[in-house]
């Protein structure tokens, strides 16, 4: 069915959609068998997700004519617009009624759920029933609607449009920049990755946010470090002034911050090659911060790797400047909780620490398991600083790499492990 092609990703929905889109097109043939049409479907979820993308590639594939109604004027003569839009398809049956954005229709009185509007909508409903009209209705927020107006016999099929995933956000990112001048090699899977939980329209902002980063320098290409920037811009507020060259020589709170950072970066690339999303390190109000991001190997079965990570930024100034990590309080607080989840759920220092019920365990057992805890995330602590000194020219060069640019991408990572492993050889 070609109008679904229009929708990427969301392969599930899709094929339900397909189905309802069938029903409306072949009614003869479900009629046959004997089966009850479905009357409606509500389509819900955040802003830009899709909903209404797919509401009106339904509406397409269905073949039907449609009556639209969204809210564009006051309360009073809405309602007369919703009664004269169900008359309309009435008058034109088999066809379909679409909501957009139905939650909006009662704005005016946003505290009660049995306003005029949505009274109004499902008496229009009940007086279509058996006329075949198909109501389609789009909403951001289901807690505005009122609960009878969902129940089954109105809106037969109510179904979720969540934010992109995985290998569908990637897919969404690709579309995005093929409309773009990009360099060859996006990074899909590091951005997807930055903007997990974003809404297709957040997605489509931030590529074009990047191109916005680029022109303004008078660039050739979009490159990842641009769509980089532009989403820690957009979901950090982060502006591109912020990286700025830092002076390792000098040590000053930006150079341990960059120490830090290229701590946990390399400890992360060293245990899992290629697993480093993203390093940063950028002004922040008076001072500088910083963070890595890395994906989490699903094939990675040894699972004290985590806590070395986290752990990379303390060996990390211990290394460099024989100083404890003032900054490393969320990276312990990290290390610890991934250490008792290991401890006492999958029972990694021994069946003896499992912990079904807290609450009823002994003092003594309680005890056993932080000290335990504790011993662990030590070794662990002793194993990433053997790993940074055994391998500190890598630490290094990225310490180097971080000053000198701010960001480092996933390709800037990659070369850097290249030549690390090129001269090692
Ligand atoms: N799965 C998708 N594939 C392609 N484009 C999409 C997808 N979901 C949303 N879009 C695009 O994102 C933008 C916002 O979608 P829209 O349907 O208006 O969202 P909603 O109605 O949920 O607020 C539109 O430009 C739309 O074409
Ligand atoms: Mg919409």
């Amino acid at each position: 069915m070609k109008a679904f092609d229009r929708i990427i990703g969301y392969r599930e929905i899709k094929s339900q959609l397909i189905v309802i889109a069938d029903t409306l097109k072949n009614r003869e043939a479900y009629r046959a068998l004997g089966v009850d049409m479905p009357r409606g479907l509500l389509l819900y979820g955040e802003p830009g997700v899709g909903k209404s993308l797919m509401a009106k590639c339904l509406i397409e594939a269905s073949g039907l004519s449609v009556f639209t109604c969204r809210k564009t004027e006051p309360n009073g003569e809405f309602v007369k617009t919703i009664k004269n839009t169900f008359d309309r398809a009435s008058q034109a049956a088999p066809s379909i009624v679409f909501l957009d954005d139905m939650d909006k229709f009662a704005n005016g009185d946003q505290r009660r759920r049995d306003c005029e509007e949505y009274v109004t909508v499902q008496a229009c409903i009940d007086e279509t029933k058996g006329r075949d009209v198909f109501v389609l209705a789009t909403a951001n927020d289901t807690d505005k609607l009122p609960d009878s107006l969902m129940r089954a016999g109105r809106f037969d099929r109510v179904i979720e449009i969540e934010a992109p995933e995985g290998k569908d956000a990637e897919d969404i990112i690709k579309h995005y920049l093929s409309r773009k001048k990009m360099v060859s090699q996006a990074e899909h899977t590091a951005i997807a990755a930055m903007l997990k939980g974003k809404s297709c329209a957040a997605l489509e902002t931030v590529i074009n946010e990047a191109g916005i980063i680029a022109g303004y320098r008078r660039e050739e290409c979009i490159t990842n470090r641009h769509i980089i920037e532009a989403c820690l811009q957009i979901d950090g507020g982060i502006t591109p002034g912020a990286y700025m060259p830092i002076d390792l020589e000098r040590k000053s709170l930006a150079s341990r911050v960059v120490y830090h950072e290229a701590g946990h970066a390399t400890a992360a690339e060293l245990l899992s090659p290629g697993s480093v999303l993203l390093a940063a390190v950028y002004r922040s109000g008076d001072g500088f911060t910083g963070f890595v991001r890395a994906k989490h190997d699903p094939n990675d079965c040894d699972a004290l790797n985590g806590i070395m990570v986290d752990l990379g930024g303390r060996a990390a100034t211990m290394i460099k400047y024989g100083e404890v990590d003032l900054g490393c309080l969320d990276d312990l607080c990290s290390a610890f909780g991934q250490a008792h989840r290991l401890t006492e759920g999958i029972c990694y220092m021994g069946l003896a620490f499992f912990a079904y019920d807290r609450s009823e365990l002994s003092q003594e057992k309680l005890s056993g398991i932080e000290a335990a805890v504790t011993a662990l995330v030590e070794s662990e602590y002793q194993k990433v600083q053997k790993l940074l000194t055994e391998h500190r020219p890598f630490f290094e060069a990225m310490a180097q790499a971080i000053a000198d640019k701010g960001i480092l991408t996933a390709e800037d990572i990659r070369v850097l492990r290249e030549e690390y492993a090129a001269k090692e050889a």
